[in-house]
C-alpha cells in the first residue's frame, strides 16, 4: 500500500484523552523530582515530617480541625466507620450510585449495608428516601459528594439529628467543591477523601485521609492506621498498616497548592460543555446545585442510547468512562441482599444513560469543543 503524501492525507483531529495526568505531571516534574530525591536523602519513608506537614495543610484547606493521612481512600472510610463505633448488626444507609469502596468498607467494618436511592437532580443521597429507610437498627449515613457535587447536607443533618445518628462523608471525588460556602468534607462527624492518581487532588500513587474536628476519633483511626497502636510496640487494639507514605505526602503538598487553580479549570471546562452542548436536545447536561459549588471530578451527562454514543465517541478518538454502569445493589458481590432491578429506579436510569465526558483541569477548549461536536453529529447527523 502506498502511503499517502503528507500533504494530500486528510489532517486527523487529535484525540481527546478521558483523563491527562501526563501534562498536568510535566508541569510539575521538576518540583516532583526534588522532592522525591529530599524523601530519598532523608530515607524517611513512613510518617515523619512531610505528612504531618501535609496533614496541617489539607485540614486547613478543608477546614477541619485535623486529617490524618491514610495508604487510600477506601482505608479513609473503613477507619471513619470503626472511629465511629460501628458493631454488628448496625446498619449504615448510603446510595447504590457509588463506588463500591463506599459500601465494602462498611461491611469490614462490621456494619451492615442499607441502600437509598439518589435524588434525580444532584445524583447524591435523596433526603426523603433518608428518612423513610431509618429502623431502629439505623447508627450512621454516609452521603457521597458525587462527581464533585456535595449532597444536601443540611436536610441530611437535620435527620440524623432528629434520630441521633452520625454522619461520614465520602468526599473521594469532592476536593474543592463546597456546600453552601463551607467545604465538601467539613461538614459530618469525619469525611473520607481520596488522593488515587485521578482525582480531583491525586497522589503519585495510593493515598487518602480522614478529616473532622473530633480530635478523640481522629486518635482512633491514628491508631487504626498503626496496627492499633498506642505507642510503638503497645497495642490498645487489633489494627491495620494503613499509613500514608512520606513521599506521596510530599508530592502531594506540591499539589495541593494547585488545587484552587485546578477546580477553576474543571469549572472552565463545565461552562464550556455546557455551552457547546445547550442545544442538543437529547443530551441532559448535569446539574450545579444551587447550594453547591461543584468540582467536576467528573462531567456526566445523560443521554438515551449511551453505549452506542460511547463507541461514535470512541471511534472519534474522545476517551469516556461509565461511572458507574451497574448499581451496587445488582453486582454479584451483593446477591444476597436480595435486591433486584427496580429496587432503585433512580439509580438504575442513570447506570444505563450516563456517560464521562473529557473532564481534566488542562482541557481546552477546543478538545471540548471537539467532543460536543461529535456529539452532536452522532444525534444529528
Ligand atoms: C466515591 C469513592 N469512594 C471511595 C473511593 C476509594 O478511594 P481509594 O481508591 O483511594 O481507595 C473512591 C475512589 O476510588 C471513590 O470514588
Amino acid at each position: 500500500m502506498v502511503n499517502p503524501s503528507p500533504r494530500t492525507a486528510a489532517k486527523a483531529d487529535p484525540a481527546v484523552p478521558f483523563l491527562d495526568l501526563v501534562s498536568q505531571h510535566r508541569a510539575l516534574e521538576e518540583e516532583l523530582v526534588v522532592a522525591f530525591r529530599g524523601a530519598v536523602r532523608s530515607a524517611r519513608f513512613v510518617g515523619g515530617p512531610e505528612v504531618a506537614a501535609f496533614e496541617r495543610e489539607f485540614a486547613s484547606v478543608v477546614g477541619t480541625a485535623e486529617a490524618v493521612g491514610l495508604a487510600s481512600g477506601t482505608d479513609a472510610l473503613r477507619f471513619a466507620y470503626l472511629a465511629m463505633g460501628v458493631g454488628p448488626g448496625d446498619e449504615l444507609i448510603t446510595v447504590p450510585n457509588t463506588f463500591i469502596a463506599t459500601s465494602e468498607t462498611i461491611t469490614q467494618a462490621g456494619g451492615t449495608i442499607r441502600f437509598v436511592d439518589i435524588d434525580e437532580a444532584t445524583m447524591t443521597l435523596d433526603p426523603a428516601a433518608l428518612a423513610a429507610a431509618i429502623t431502629p437498627r439505623t447508627v450512621g449515613i454516609v452521603p457521597v459528594h458525587l462527581y464533585g457535587q456535595p449532597a444536601d447536607m443540611d436536610p441530611i443533618l437535620a435527620v440524623a439529628a432528629r434520630h441521633g445518628l452520625w454522619v461520614v462523608e465520602d468526599a473521594a471525588q469532592a476536593h474543592g467543591a463546597t456546600y453552601k460556602g463551607r467545604p465538601a468534607g467539613s461538614l459530618g462527624a469525619l469525611a473520607a477523601f481520596s488522593f488515587y492518581p485521578g482525582k480531583n487532588l491525586g497522589a503519585c500513587g495510593e493515598a487518602g485521609a480522614t478529616v473532622g474536628n473530633d480530635r478523640a476519633r481522629l486518635d482512633v483511626v491514628r491508631q487504626l492506621r498503626e496496627h492499633g497502636q498506642a505507642k510503638k510496640y503497645y497495642h490498645d487494639s487489633e489494627g491495620y498498616n494503613g499509613r500514608l507514605d512520606a513521599i506521596q505526602a510530599a508530592f502531594l503538598r506540591i499539589k495541593l497548592r494547585h488545587l484552587p487553580a485546578w477546580t477553576d479549570g474543571r469549572r472552565r471546562a463545565a461552562t464550556w460543555y455546557r455551552e457547546a452542548l445547550a442545544d442538543v436536545a437529547e443530551v441532559h447536561l448535569p446539574t450545579e446545585a444551587r447550594y453547591a459549588r461543584h468540582s467536576y471530578h467528573l462531567f456526566v451527562i445523560r443521554a438515551e442510547r449511551r453505549d452506542a454514543l460511547q463507541a461514535h465517541l470512541t471511534q472519534e478518538q474522545i476517551g469516556t468512562g461509565l461511572h458507574y454502569p451497574l448499581p451496587l445493589h445488582l453486582q454479584n458481590a451483593y446477591r444476597g441482599m436480595g435486591l433486584r432491578k427496580g429496587a432503585f429506579p433512580i439509580t438504575e436510569r442513570t447506570a444505563a444513560t450516563c456517560l464521562s465526558l473529557p473532564m481534566f483541569p488542562e482541557v481546552t477548549e477546543s478538545q471540548v469543543a471537539r467532543v460536543a461536536d461529535a456529539v452532536r453529529r452522532f444525534f444529528r447527523g
